[in-house]
């Protein structure tokens, strides 16, 4: 396993669409269930400091709780101002029923 693949949490954590934050090695991130299919990505907002966990998930974009930014999860690419930077994505392995992450490669719109 690579050296930066890190646990995130247990698949069954997360209701199925439904996100949720977790603390990994001083940084935070937001883990999806979308259909099913598993994302992670930061979970802090590119625009300002929000918690994208507390915001509103509508399939596969979701919408800031602080100012109505959204992105599209699996890619991170921006769907709405006033956000303008893609949101950082990571790649997902499920492992004996969790959640884990490489945090040395992006997702590539690839779900787990
Ligand atoms: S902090 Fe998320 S849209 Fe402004």
């Amino acid at each position: 396993m690579p050296d930066n693949v890190v646990r995130v949490c247990s698949q069954a954590e997360i209701a199925p669409d439904t996100v949720k934050a977790f603390e990994i090695g001083g940084r935070t991130l937001a883990a999806f269930n979308i259909g099913g299919k598993f994302y992670v990505t930061d979970d802090e907002c590119t625009h300002a400091s929000a918690s994208l966990a507390d915001g509103m998930l509508d399939g596969e974009v979701i919408e800031c709780s602080l100012h109505f930014g959204a992105f599209h999860v699996p890619t991170g690419a921006v769907k709405a101002p006033p956000c303008s930077f893609a949101l950082r994505t990571y790649k997902v392995l499920l492992r004996d029923g969790d959640v884990l992450v490489d945090l040395d490669r992006d997702a590539a719109g690839e779900p787990a």
